[in-house]
C-alpha cells in the first residue's frame, strides 16, 4: 500500500544524545522490523521512509520522533505504530 499521498509517510529519529536512550531504539527497532528497512531506506512496498536527524534543540521531549513533518513525543512503541498505521488508512 501506498500512502494516499503517492509518498512514503516519512518518519525521523533524533540521533542526538538524549533522544539515543534504549527507548527511542527500542522504538527504531519496531518500525524496522515491521516494515523492513533500515535508516536511509525505503520499506520494500514504498509505504515507509525512515531518517535519522540531528539534534534541533527539542531534547526535553525525547525520544524526539518527527511523522511527515509532525513532532511527536512521549510515543511507545505501541501508540507509534498506531500513528503510522493510521496515517496509511489501516
Ligand atoms: S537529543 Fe534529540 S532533540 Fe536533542
Amino acid at each position: 500500500m501506498i500512502h494516499r499521498d503517492n509518498k512514503p509517510i516519512q518518519v525521523e529519529f533524533c540521533d542526538g544524545k538524549l533522544c539515543s536512550s534504549q527507548a527511542a531504539r527500542d522504538l527504531r527497532v519496531g518500525i524496522e522490523d515491521l516494515f523492513s528497512l533500515r535508516a536511509g531506506q525505503s520499506s520494500p512496498n514504498g509505504d515507509i521512509h525512515l531518517e535519522h536527524a540531528e539534534c534541533e534543540g527539542d531534547c526535553l521531549i525525547s525520544p524526539k520522533v518527527v511523522i511527515d513533518g509532525k513532532i511527536y513525543e512521549g510515543l511507545t512503541k505501541e501508540n507509534m505504530l498506531e500513528t503510522i498505521k493510521n496515517r496509511l488508512g489501516d
